[in-house]
Formats: C-alpha cells, sequence, structure tokens
C-alpha cells in the first residue's frame, strides 16, 4: 500500500565533523522524525550515505535532490508523497499530518530570510537557464514535499546535473556563490510549469529562528516563558545560526521538549527530562520522592490531583503522568511562567493562581489526590490539611506531605492528626532519617522526606 514518506538527509561526514560542532544534532533531529512518522504512519527514511563519494563535484544537496527517487526505488518503496528535510530540523511533536495539506502539489515555502541573496542566486544562474524567473515564487529547497508525479521531472533534473556537472560546480563555486542545488531546481521546477503550493503557514519551515525573534517569550507578560518558536512552530529548522553551536542549540531545545516524544513514559526518562535534583534545587523535591510518588500511584490515572505550592513545576510534571488532570497552585505568578516551560506540550495541567492562606474557597474540581508543598509553618499546614479535606471527593483521599522530616512544624502538625485519628500514614517516601542537606535551613531530615496520608 502507498505510504507518505519522511526523506530525511543526515550525512555525518568525518571531514566536516570539527566545522560542525559533531553530529549530535542530527541524532536529535532524527528522534522528532522518527517519532513524527510513528504517530502519522509515515515511512521514516534515513539517507546517511552519499552516493557519490566525491562531495565537491555532488554536493549532499545535490545528491538528495537528483537520487532521491532512485533511493526510493531501489528499496522497494510504494510512495505517495515525499517529505524532503534535512537533519536541521526538528518536527513539533504535535506538528500535523502536513501531507494532507498539500493539495497533492509540489508543496514549497518561500524563501524570504535574505532576499539579497536570493536575488543574486536568481541573477546567477539567469544566463544558464535562459529564463526569466519570477522571484516572487522563489522556495527554499531545504524543506519540499512532493509526490510519484514528480518523478520524472526529478530524473530529468539529473540528467540535467549529470550532464553539466562541471558548469554547474564552476557557478556555485567560483562565480555565484548562492547556494547548491536550490536555484538549479526553482528555475527547473518553475520552466516546467509544475503546478506549486506555495501557501502552507511559514511555521512548517520555521528556518533563522533568531531572525524572527522567536527564541524569546512575551516577557513582558511574565506569564509563560516558553520561547515563542516551541509554542507556534511546527517544524524547526536551525539555520542561520553558526555552524558548530548547531549541537548546542539543539540540545537545549531538546532537553526542554523531549518528554513529548515518549510513547511509554517512564520515571527515570521524566526526571532526566526534569534535570534538577534535591542537591542541585533544594526547593524541589527529591528524585527518590519524586520516583516513590510515581510507584505509588501507578493505577490512578482516573484521579485529579491538587498541587499546593508550584515552584518550578517540577513535581507537577511527575503528578500531570500519574493523573488524569493536575491543578497546581501558586501564590506567584513567575512560578507558572517557569513551571509552563518545563511542561510545554503538557495538556492536563491547570495553573491556578490563588493564595492558599486566604480564606476564599479554591475553585477547582473536587479530587482524590493531594500534594502539599507551600506555606511550611504549623498553621499553614493545618489550613492545607483542612482545605484538602473540604475538597475531596467521594472515594478514598490521599494527602502527599513533602519536608515531612525537614520542617518540625510540619511534622508536629501531621503527627497531631494522625494521633487524633484523622490521618492514617500509608507510606514514608523520600530521602531517609539522616540525610544531610547543606544548603537547606534545617540541614538534617529527622525523619523521611515526605510521608504519603490517607484522609480517614
Ligand atoms: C517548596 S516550593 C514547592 C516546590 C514544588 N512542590 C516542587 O517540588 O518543585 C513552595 C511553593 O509554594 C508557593 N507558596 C508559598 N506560599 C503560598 C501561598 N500562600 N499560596 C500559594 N502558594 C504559595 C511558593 O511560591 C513556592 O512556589
Amino acid at each position: 500500500m502507498k505510504k507518505n514518506v519522511i526523506f530525511w538527509v543526515g550525512v555525518k561526514n568525518d571531514h566536516y565533523a570539527e566545522k560542525y560542532g559533531g553530529w549530535e544534532w542530527m541524532d536529535i533531529s532524527r528522534k522528532t522524525w522518527e517519532y513524527w512518522c510513528e504517530k502519522h504512519d509515515v515511512i521514516f527514511f534515513p539517507m546517511e550515505k552519499p552516493i557519490k563519494d566525491d562531495l565537491v563535484k555532488y554536493r549532499i544537496n545535490w545528491q538528495k535532490s537528483i537520487y532521491c527517487f532512485d533511493l526510493l526505488d531501489e528499496a522497494g518503496i510504494d510512495y505517495d508523497q515525499i517529505f524532503l528535510v534535512d537533519a536541521s530540523c526538528m518536527a513539533k511533536w504535535d506538528m500535523s499530518n502536513v501531507f494532507e495539506l498539500t493539495d497533492h502539489k509540489f508543496t514549497a515555502w518561500r524563501e524570504t530570510d535574505n532576499l539579497n541573496w536570493v536575488y543574486d542566486s536568481v541573477k546567477g544562474y539567469e544566463d544558464f537557464f535562459s529564463y526569466k524567473l519570477d522571484i516572487q515564487k522563489y522556495f527554499s529547497s531545504g524543506v519540499i514535499i512532493f509526490n510519484k508525479s514528480h518523478r520524472d521531472i526529478f530524473l530529468e533534473f539529473k540528467d540535467l546535473y549529470l550532464n553539466n556537472v562541471d558548469r554547474f560546480v564552476e557557478l556555485q563555486d567560483k562565480i555565484v556563490h548562492k547556494g547548491t542545488e536550490q536555484t538549479p531546481l526553482n528555475y527547473w521546477l518553475q520552466k516546467n510549469k509544475v503546478k506549486m503550493n506555495l501557501d502552507l503557514p511559514f511555521t512548517y519551515k520555521l528556518t533563522h529562528i533568531h531572525r524572527k525573534e522567536m527564541f524569546g517569550n512575551n516577557w513582558q507578560l511574565k506569564e509563560d516563558d516558553t520561547p515563542y518558536f516551541i509554542k507556534y512552530g511546527k517544524n524547526w529548522v536551525f539555520n542561520g545560526i553558526s555552524k558548530n553551536q548547531r549541537t548546542e542549540v539543539m540540545s537545549q531545545v531538546w532537553g526542554l521538549v523531549k518528554h513529548n516524544y515518549i510513547k511509554n513514559q517512564n520515571i527515570n526518562l521524566l526526571l532526566d527530562s526534569i534535570n534538577e535534583d534535591k542537591h542541585t534545587n533544594p526547593t524541589t523535591t527529591s528524585n527518590k520522592f519524586k520516583s516513590d510518588v510515581w510507584e505509588f500511584f501507578q493505577g490512578y490515572d482516573d484521579k485529579i490531583c491538587v498541587e499546593f505550592g508550584t515552584h518550578k513545576g517540577q513535581t507537577t510534571k511527575v503528578l500531570s503522568y500519574c493523573f488524569k488532570h493536575v491543578y497546581t497552585i501558586n501564590i506567584n505568578l513567575e512560578s507558572f511562567a517557569a513551571a509552563k516551560m518545563l511542561n510545554v506540550g503538557i495538556e492536563n495541567i491547570t495553573y491556578v493562581p490563588f493564595n492558599l492562606y486566604s480564606d476564599r474557597d479554591l475553585n477547582v474540581e473536587k479530587s482524590n489526590v493531594f500534594m502539599i508543598d507551600a506555606g511550611h509553618k504549623y498553621p499553614e499546614v493545618i489550613h492545607d490539611i483542612n482545605r484538602c479535606i473540604k475538597m475531596s471527593a467521594d472515594g478514598d483521599c490521599y494527602i502527599i506531605f513533602d519536608d515531612y522530616g525537614l520542617f518540625p512544624d510540619l511534622k508536629q502538625c501531621i503527627d497531631e492528626y494522625v494521633d487524633i485519628g484523622k490521618l492514617k500514614v500509608l507510606k514514608k517516601i523520600g530521602q531517609l532519617k539522616g540525610t544531610y542537606y547543606p544548603t537547606t535551613q534545617n540541614k538534617v531530615l529527622k525523619d523521611y522526606e515526605g510521608i504519603i496520608c490517607q484522609s480517614v
């Protein structure tokens, strides 16, 4: 059965490894496209080796374009549409199925990042093609979609190149100095009157992210630190930056978004994506605490959870994969800005600005699980427990407390509730009694870091 194909170009050439700061960025790109292909039942076809080894005469950009159909035929793939992308692109996890948007035409995106470059390049090849190119339709060849009906035109493009290779190399490297196969492909398709779709949103080819100021966010609102390109882009193209910085930039982006590319989440991957344990950030819970919560609440994914105290949303992230929905409560909006970035793409978290120690009711769904980690003074903890009891839904009500062994007030309060039979201890969790925290106020844990109780 015919399938659509991502034709992904990632040729690691040892000779250029230093110039490109290594090839780790290619591995990152690949993970995003493999995930996207699986999600949309699309074939992932990597081109990892050149067909011709002479990369001066046959640049990879030329090779991908002229040998793409040969490679697919050789592999015996029954293709319909082909999306040609290279390894500087990352597919956003929720990019829609772009094959459905093409009208089955040759689909590309206009090149608008450097118009002077485009003009010079077009002028440079004008005599060779003896054709007046409509520059308004000039597209970038890094991200293009075509289909079986374009096979002949591409094979003829191959002949054109192979019959004129020396002239093309001379124009490319000695005369025009503006690009490789992109401008010739523009000429070839226009001259041959190929019908094009150039009108899809630019977010499917989000190039030169820095020029569009999309690495930033709306810092004036202080609402959400997630960079614009992550929120609004669909296919992020990391070009226009120094080649040797690509690994660094793409690794940072991957660190922010990788939790969205996992089909079956597990706690180790989650902790890795949170990337801070209590030693580096004393305000969050420890990895041990998070792992214990994860383990205890497997099978509770139909329950609602309310978290008191968001901080950077690190425990929130774990809770969001345990429960159907998480309401995380904080007094301080800046906390949400950081938490929203850490948890970008996670849709079952609602951020609720609220002062927990006011007398107002907290207006969220009744819940079965509460995670308490906001105020640590005796009256605040009493207030928290009473609020949980008031807000609890039918069925069992669980309350998870952080800092049980760290703050004497907190421990005293919980112990008293246990003594009078209002709370039952189910499990002590997290770091053990005696653990030394050099950076926290109370230094040594007098009991376990946390405790899971049930309201009786
Ligand atoms: C210890 S941190 C929470 C850490 C978080 N649970 C984690 O594991 O990463 C406490 C949080 O409670 C918030 N907080 C303090 N007082 C509050 C109040 N009255 N109402 C709501 N949030 C409050 C603080 O702004 C802070 O973000």
